[in-house]
């Protein structure tokens, strides 16, 4: 166990004592009834992320988050703080912008009003016909707490939801060496899913499937059950952290060229100097972690200057609660997030964000999840239909991609007769314990 896990109490989350057991039913998944529960009693109190803090640089620029029916402007202020409004125009509700953009005020479309960046009416038509008085300087959008953290914007509806860190914790101080905000995104998709929200909170939740799935991750990232640490804490969160080496026991036929190998080579190490297979992935893994220590600042790598031995070489993938997750590895920062269609629960929108950390005098960067890319920042977000796999044809063989064309099997499924509860092995204590976490809000223990 490393100090972060240590410092921080987490509990095992191969521990199936841990749980108490709510079964993990199928009708959570299409019910609408179950949705308005988690509308009501999830969604509307926990914290969101509306957004990169990079996507904001200036005052006027501003976020627009549609959340199902709601919609949010996260704005950067004169003096660089960021505030969050209700996107709804406080004269008759209309809403106002569809997108982000920049404006030095915001003006709706249907009567003119004009709101400022610090949300205060600047101007009305015919203020001088409100028996109220001129709304003028009065009169302000409706405004919801906002915060940053990890190069990201988000906020709450619910005024007494918990301070950011808080909700957040140990998520702060488990990632304070990476220096998140100089993340550049150099791919971003929103994909419509026809699957429930939950099924990308319980599928990166475990690495069970990953054999199967994604036969092309064990020779590169270890996927023995054992030499993973799974970690969860209190509040939801958990992660699977796993060496960054080839699996033990998923060995490459002979003369198939080994991921690993080029890897070593990347870092002036040469994989024909190890005795063994074994000896290439136990010691050339610790080899990596020194070489990677030794050479990071002449290579350009400066991203590595405040991590740590096991930040530099393995895969932290990282759950936070309920619909985020972050794959924390030494180059990438993936982040991934699902989010309710607004009315049919068996339909869910992915977002992918895959982020790189700029590496001196690279041009371009290996993005694990789409590919090589260019080392800068996109414009925009792709907006996509999965549809079997034909909509985002360039990630196809991608994981991320084998993760979606199983969304829809996984959703058919929960309608049958023949599912009444998953049937967990304990690596998969995570999976469950996601959906007591999730029961503990519906219920109001949270
Ligand atoms: Fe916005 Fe009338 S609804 S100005």
């Amino acid at each position: 166990m490393n100090e972060n896990s240590a410092s921080f109490a987490a509990l095992d989350g191969r521990d199936p004592a841990n749980l108490r057991g709510d079964p993990i039913t199928g009708d959570r998944y299409y019910s609408k009834e179950f949705a308005q529960k988690e509308w009501d009693g999830l969604w509307s109190r926990i914290w969101h992320v509306a957004g990169r803090t990079a996507e904001i640089p200036e005052p006027g620029d501003f976020l627009v988050h549609t959340f199902m029916k709601e919609s949010v402007i996260c704005i950067r202020q004169d003096d660089g703080s960021i505030r969050a409004f209700y996107n709804s125009c406080r004269h008759r509700g209309m809403r106002m912008v569809a997108e982000s953009s920049s404006l030095e005020a915001i003006t709706c479309p249907y009567h003119g009003w004009k709101w400022g960046k610090d949300g205060v009416l600047q101007f009305a038509q015919d203020g001088h016909d409100f028996p109220q008085g001129d709304p003028c300087g009065k009169l302000s959008l409706k405004e919801l707490r906002c915060d940053t953290w990890g190069g990201f914007v988000w906020y709450t509806m619910d005024p007494k939801a918990e301070p950011l860190l808080d909700y957040l914790d140990p998520m702060p101080q488990l990632y304070k060496n990476y220096p998140m905000d100089t993340a550049v995104r150099v791919a971003w998709y929103r994909i419509a899913l026809n699957a429930n929200w939950k099924f990308v909170t319980d599928n990166f939740s475990e690495s069970y499937h990953t054999r199967t799935a994604h036969p092309q991750v064990p020779p590169w990232i270890d996927q023995d059950v054992d030499t993973a640490r799974h970690e969860m804490w209190p509040r939801g969160h958990g992660r699977t952290v796993q060496p960054m080496r080839p699996s033990l026991s998923d060995r490459l036929p002979e003369g198939v060229p080994h991921p690993f190998e080029a890897i070593l080579q990347q870092w002036d190490i040469d994989p024909s100097s190890y005795a063994s297979y074994e000896d290439m992935a136990m010691q050339g893994w610790l080899d990596l972690k020194a070489a990677k220590r030794r050479l990071w600042q002449e290579r350009g790598y400066v991203h590595y200057k405040d991590m740590d031995d096991e930040q530099i070489t393995d895969s932290p993938h990282t759950v936070i609660f309920p619909n985020v997750t972050i794959s924390f590895l030494p180059d990438n920062l993936i982040f991934f997030r699902s989010e309710p269609h607004p009315e049919d629960p068996e339909k869910c929108f992915f977002d992918l964000w895959c982020m790189a950390f700029p590496v001196e005098g690279q041009e371009t960067c290996q993005s694990i999840m789409a590919g090589e890319k260019p080392l800068r920042e996109v414009e925009t977000c792709e907006h996509r239909d999965f549809d079997g796999g034909r909509g985002i044809p360039e990630l196809a063989g991608q994981i991320v991609y084998q993760d979606m064309e199983l969304a829809e099997g996984m959703q058919a499924g929960m309608h049958s007769k023949g599912y009444e509860d998953a049937y967990l092995p304990a690596q998969e204590t995570r999976v469950r314990f996601f959906h007591e976490v999730l029961n503990d809000w519906l219920e109001g223990r949270r």
